[in-house]
């Protein structure tokens, strides 16, 4: 069996370009006790995989030549693996690839009677949903009638997080780049208000959106974004740092908050997590998603790209903003 993978061919210096990347094919050896064969049906497109193009990241680095990290959902073509068996949907660690041979034990046999497989990258994936609801129901801990504001909004974990504090009561602000995004995140994902970060005066915008101040911040960007937020919230606000996308690609230092004052004057706090610190609560967390979603409470917002070769153009696509909701590549 033959798996066409994407390999990094060289480390990028600021922006990831579809040609640090390319397709090489392999011919996979043949299963060995213990192991799995899969034929990958949805590779997750995520933020964290630039980051591993760096030296000294903090989930680890991608050699040169190596197979660029990502995390998918595969149907199990052979087993030599106890408790999985041919035809069943998995989710683990795929690597951008076609197919793979990996340890059953690296896999999570996956349900799929009420969610379609790929819900596990998407609505209750752990970089997309579930980090969506740790943060807003565990770090920011927002309630009924809190004003939200939630940046890169019409992405991923955004447009999960909008989702969840509207669902929790609150009144939710999106801020994304361009009309089609502000139009999206009101008419889709059924945010209150929505602001375009890339048209003038983002101050005045959010102040518009949000004339009584902001309770909770939900930040996923960073940067200018951040400091804009941080003059508006409320006295005992929680600004919670879930990424900073604005920032993955700069060489050299971050761009830290100027406006950070704002916390002590407002007696507001600022917390960042990882979704990986509630991994008690996984199961717990996938169970009211799908509640939600079965309720017709949660959307499963995802745009998906065909074909492997389709990756590299895909990773560079979450930094210019081509996408909404959850970006998934089917090799
Ligand atoms: N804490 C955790 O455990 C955890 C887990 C998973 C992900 N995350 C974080 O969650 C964030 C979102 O990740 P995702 O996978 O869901 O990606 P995503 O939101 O689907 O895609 C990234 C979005 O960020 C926006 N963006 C990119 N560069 C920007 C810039 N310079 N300024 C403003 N907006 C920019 C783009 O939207 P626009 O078109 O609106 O610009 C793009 O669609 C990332 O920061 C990631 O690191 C954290």
């Amino acid at each position: 069996m033959k798996t066409t993978k994407v390999v990094l061919t060289s480390r990028p210096e600021g922006s990831v370009q579809e040609s640090d990347m390319s397709l090489i094919d392999e011919e996979l050896a043949p299963l060995e006790p213990g192991e799995v064969l899969l034929e990958i049906e949805h590779l997750s497109v995520d933020a964290f995989i630039r980051t591993t193009f760096d030296e000294g990241a903090f989930h680890g680095t991608a050699g040169i030549g190596q197979p660029i990290m990502a995390l998918g959902t595969a149907r199990v073509l052979s087993s030599q693996f106890e408790g999985l068996n041919q035809g069943d949907a998995v989710f683990g660690p795929m690597g951008a690839q076609t197919h793979a041979k990996l340890p059953g034990v690296m896999l999570q046999k996956l349900e799929e009677k009420e969610l379609p497989a790929r819900s596990y990258l998407g609505v209750l994936g752990l970089a997309t949903g579930m980090t969506a609801y740790a943060g807003m129901t565990r770090v920011a801990e927002v309630q009924e009638g809190n004003t939200v504001v939630v940046s890169a909004a019409a992405g991923a974990v955004g447009s999960c997080a909008c989702q969840v504090a509207k669902n929790l009561g609150a009144r939710v602000i999106g801020i994304a780049g361009g009309a089609a995004k502000v139009d999206y995140l009101l008419n889709e994902i059924g945010c209150d208000a929505a602001v375009d970060y890339k048209a003038p005066d983002l101050e005045g915008q959010l102040l518009a959106a949000a004339p009584d101040g902001i309770d909770v911040f939900f930040d996923n960007v960073g940067g200018a974004i951040l400091d804009a937020v941080l003059l508006q919230i409320n006295e005992r606000a929680r600004v919670v740092i879930c990424g900073a996308v604005s920032q993955y690609e700069r060489t050299g230092s971050v761009y830290g908050p100027t406006n950070y004052l704002k916390i002590p004057e407002r007696n507001a706090s600022m917390l960042g997590f990882t979704v990986m610190r509630f991994h008690e609560e996984y199961a717990e967390i996938q169970e009211s998603i799908t509640e939600w979603v079965l309720a017709g409470k949660f959307k499963l917002p995802e745009q998906i790209e065909s074909g492997i070769d389709q990756f590299p153009r895909a990773l560079t696509m979450l930094f210019s903003g081509g996408h909404m909701g959850k970006l998934m590549v089917a090799p």
